[in-house]
């Protein structure tokens, strides 16, 4: 089929690069004139595995084609995809300027029958909303009708999770246009769920605030483990291996960050509130997510003996998880400004993201590899779970830093392991291991 992608964001160009994968004929369009240039040769503008290799090889068999131009694009298609952003607004609400000027766009240019997918997560009624615009303002004499298709893939999995995944959504009011878009999923052999519009929608909301619930719930019941001298590790692989819960999503650490779990929480709850309805199940897995990275800075100005002021720290790790180079609501960003706020001094190092802004030149160093950056600290905080930190000769690193003293926010490390090496180290929600950590 002739298909049609506006946004070329993670979720649009990922979409767009797995359905000309499957055989389909796909455009995408981008404001972005520089963007679009690079991805016209070969380059992708996001890191995700396995993405650019795709995007060359489809780009080479002519599958795969880049616009900024909305006329180009739609008079070859037959099927529309709107993957542009909703960020969050001042209220919490998702913001759809993009999404309408999208709809216009569509209504402007579309020249044959369309159906319109919705792909972005957009808050309940929205799909309503954006056929009323083309409705309006559609030129051409022409059928379009609207789908919504939420998406569910994870950054740095997200080829995995789009040939993987474990259901697609599809809703449609009217049969037909929904029957189009499973057709078109067909090659992916997944299991659908068809259902209407409106509570499509909703599950991509209840879905993602599901499973922030469940990061914040496993995020407290690490810090009670902690007083208690249990360990939260063992509690989650207890607690998962009933089928009724389940094991994933249940690893504690600095709390959720990333492009989709803070703003669809957020979002849900205003759309609770606007409607008088009582979620705060939500209202709690956010403030709890909101503590969770304070609650790791108390614990490490605790051990270094209340004071923090010309400290020197590693921090390993700068995107919100690993195999991406995403810093949106990265914990690691919270932790260096309240270290920097303290007076301390900040080293970081991150595999991927190479450049931070919104910091001063010279506030923080940042370092081009894992020992440069623990050389001559007084304690080392590893915020995301990289590999290469994990498969790291710890007992080598050892004679980097001032101090052996390590702050493990994901949990990753054996400690064990550590200890036999020399390192004090502290996780989180492990306190029966918790080592006496001397201050200097
Ligand atoms: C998420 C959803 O998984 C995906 O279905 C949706 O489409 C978009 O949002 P993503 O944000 O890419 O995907 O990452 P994910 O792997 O889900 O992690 C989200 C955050 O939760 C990360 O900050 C991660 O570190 C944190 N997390 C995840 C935990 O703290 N503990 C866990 O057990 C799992």
């Amino acid at each position: 089929m002739n298909v049609a992608v506006i946004g070329t964001g993670y979720v649009g160009l990922v979409t767009g690069v797995v359905l000309s994968e499957i055989g389909h004929n796909v455009i995408c369009i981008d404001i972005d004139e520089k963007k679009v240039e690079m991805m016209k040769q070969g380059k992708s503008p996001i890191y995700e595995p396995g993405l650019e290799e795709m995007l060359v090889r489809n780009i080479s068999k002519k599958r795969l084609s880049f616009t900024t131009k909305h006329k180009e694009a739609f008079e070859k298609s037959e099927i529309v995809f709107i993957a542009v952003g909703t960020p969050q607004s001042e209220s919490g609400a998702a913001d759809l300027k993009f999404i309408k000027q999208a709809a216009k766009d569509i209504a402007q240019h579309v020249v044959y029958d369309t159906v319109v997918v919705v792909k972005s997560t957009v808050p309940v009624g929205t799909n309503d909303i954006v056929e009323n615009i083309i409705q309006e303002e559609l030129k051409a004499p022409v059928r379009v009708e609207v789908v919504s298709n939420p998406e569910f893939l994870r950054e740095g999995h997200a080829i995995h999770d789009t040939f993987h995944g474990d259901r697609i959504v599809i809703g449609s009011d009217v049969k037909k246009p929904g029957d189009k878009i499973e057709a078109l999923f067909t090659p992916l052999n997944l299991p659908i769920v068809r259902t209407n519009r409106r509570s499509a929608e909703m599950i991509k909301y209840a879905a993602n605030a599901f499973l922030a619930v469940k990061i914040s719930y496993i995020n407290q019941i690490a810090n009670l483990c902690e007083k208690l001298d249990a360990d939260v590790n063992a509690v989650a692989e207890g607690i998962g291996m009933d089928n009724r819960i389940g094991r994933a999503f249940l690893s504690a650490g600095l709390g959720y960050g990333g492009s989709c779990f803070p703003k669809d929480t957020e979002a849900l709850a205003f759309l609770a509130r606007e409607n008088n309805i009582n979620l705060n199940i939500v209202d709690a897995a956010i403030k709890a997510n909101s503590e969770q990275h304070e609650i790791f800075i108390q614990k490490v100005i605790d051990k270094l003996g209340g004071n923090v002021e010309a400290k020197t720290f590693a921090i390993l790790g700068l995107a919100f998880k690993p195999n991406t180079d995403d810093l949106r609501e990265a914990p690691a960003l919270k932790i260096i400004e309240k270290l920097l706020s303290l007076g301390a001094n900040v080293k970081v190092y991150d595999p991927i993201v190479q450049h931070l802004d919104g910091f001063q030149p010279g506030e923080l160093e940042h370092c081009q590899s894992i020992e440069e950056c623990m050389d001559n600290v007084d304690a080392t905080l590893l915020v995301t779970e990289w590999d290469e930190f994990i498969e790291n000769d710890w007992k080598e690193l050892k004679k980097y830093p001032n101090q052996p003293l390590l702050f493990d926010g994901r949990n990753i490390l054996s400690i064990d392991k550590l200890v036999k090496f020399g390192w004090q180290v502290e996780g989180i929600g492990q306190a029966q291991k918790r080592q006496s950590v001397k201050v200097i």
